[in-house]
């Protein structure tokens, strides 16, 4: 079965091809990716319209690079599966429109994906893949979530966020110390030159007793401390960028170790945009080394947002039985969409 996914949940437009014949790990077949970063830069964060705009450009020269790549036809695809949610409704609206339209010049079915259940899924396709059941640190733009996952469609959020999400605190710190967007990559850059012990800084919810986080008062403290700074900050960016990343690490690290805890399991699976931080990977790999825990991340090309786990996730779906195809085309987009709402009995 080959399935074709495509994802426009916000500002990357993602097309791949998956085999998922047998009941094995999907295959990637080829995946092409365009990232709008440089258009949306300029405005300091990912402006909606343009972004929609854009992906009506990028979708279909995507998705025929992916068929050229992998030596396949259009006629070879078994099922057209798309990003239904959550993410920008405009957005959304585009892969949904494009797959459903393509699924029905091919005659084949289309298929909504939970773009989280892509992320969360996403470390099957790297070279040290989990094996269920586990817990996953979901740490995007947009979300940070501990789930428990026991198989395909399983879900169990233990923890959110109760406002910013992990990669907001990063993209919204490095805005603050004029980063461009989005920030986190540039942020944990300069934070290698940086000193992470400082600035003291929040670990917010540390000590809840629970698995949620916040964010949005390391934000306040991360503003407070550079206009503290004044002119002195322009040297003193690094050192802050250093215990920015710190404390966003720290909370990260021991909420996930309290997660393994609370629930006896012995594999952590890290995805979502964060997940590709060095310090949080380093972090969580010799913490985790010590209490025996195996820990499993998306290469590293796939932790930010792609047409590979949309792909993927749909043919593990489909494979596990989750699905019934039916030929009807037409849709609708779940900006808002929790990803326990997928877990079956
Ligand atoms: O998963 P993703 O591509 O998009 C969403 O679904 O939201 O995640 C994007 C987020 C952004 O906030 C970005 O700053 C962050 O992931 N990110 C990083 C790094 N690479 C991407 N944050 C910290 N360190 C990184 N190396
Ligand atoms: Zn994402």
């Amino acid at each position: 079965m080959v399935v074709l996914g495509i994802e426009s949940s916000c500002d990357e437009t993602g097309v791949a091809l998956v085999d998922a014949s047998g009941s094995g790990v999907p295959r990637l077949l080829s995946h092409a990716l365009f990232s709008q970063i440089d258009m949306h830069q300029a405005y300091g964060g990912v402006v909606p319209e343009l972004a929609s705009r854009d992906h009506i450009r990028r979708v279909l020269p995507l998705t025929h690079q992916v068929m050229a790549e992998a030596g396949s036809s259009l006629a070879e695809v078994d099922v057209v599966a798309y990003t239904r949610g959550p993410g920008l409704a405009g957005a959304l609206l585009v892969g949904a429109g494009v797959a459903c339209s393509l699924a029905a010049a091919l005659g084949k079915p289309a298929m909504g994906v939970h773009h989280l259940e892509g992320h969360l899924l996403s470390p099957f396709l790297s070279a040290d893949p989990p094996e269920f059941p586990f817990v996953a640190l979901l740490v995007s733009g947009g979300h940070t979530q501990l789930m428990r996952v026991d198989r395909v469609g399983s879900y169990e959020l233990l923890g959110e966020t109760i406002d910013d999400a992990a990669g907001e605190a990063f993209d919204k710190s490095a805005k603050l110390m004029g980063l461009p967007y989005p920030g986190g990559p540039h942020l944990s850059r300069l934070a290698e030159g940086g000193d992470g012990t400082a600035f003291k800084l929040p670990r917010p919810l540390l000590h809840s007793g629970d698995l949620d986080f916040s964010f949005a008062g390391l934000k306040t403290a991360v503003l407070t401390q550079a206009k503290r700074l004044g002119p002195e900050l322009e040297s003193r960016k690094a050192d802050l960028a250093a215990s920015t990343q710190a404390a966003i690490v720290e909370v990260l690290v021991k909420k996930s170790l309290a997660a393994m805890t609370q629930t006896g399991l012995k594999r952590l699976v890290v995805a979502g945009g964060v997940g590709a931080n060095a310090l949080l990977r380093s972090q969580l790999n010799a913490v985790c080394k010590q209490r025996g825990i195996r820990v499993h991340y998306p290469e590293l090309h796939l932790c930010t947002d792609n047409g590979a786990m949309i792909a993927l996730a749909a043919g593990m779906r489909l494979q596990a039985g989750l699905e019934t195809l039916q030929r009807g085309y037409t849709f609708d987009v779940k900006p808002r969409w929790g990803l326990a709402e997928l877990t079956t009995a």
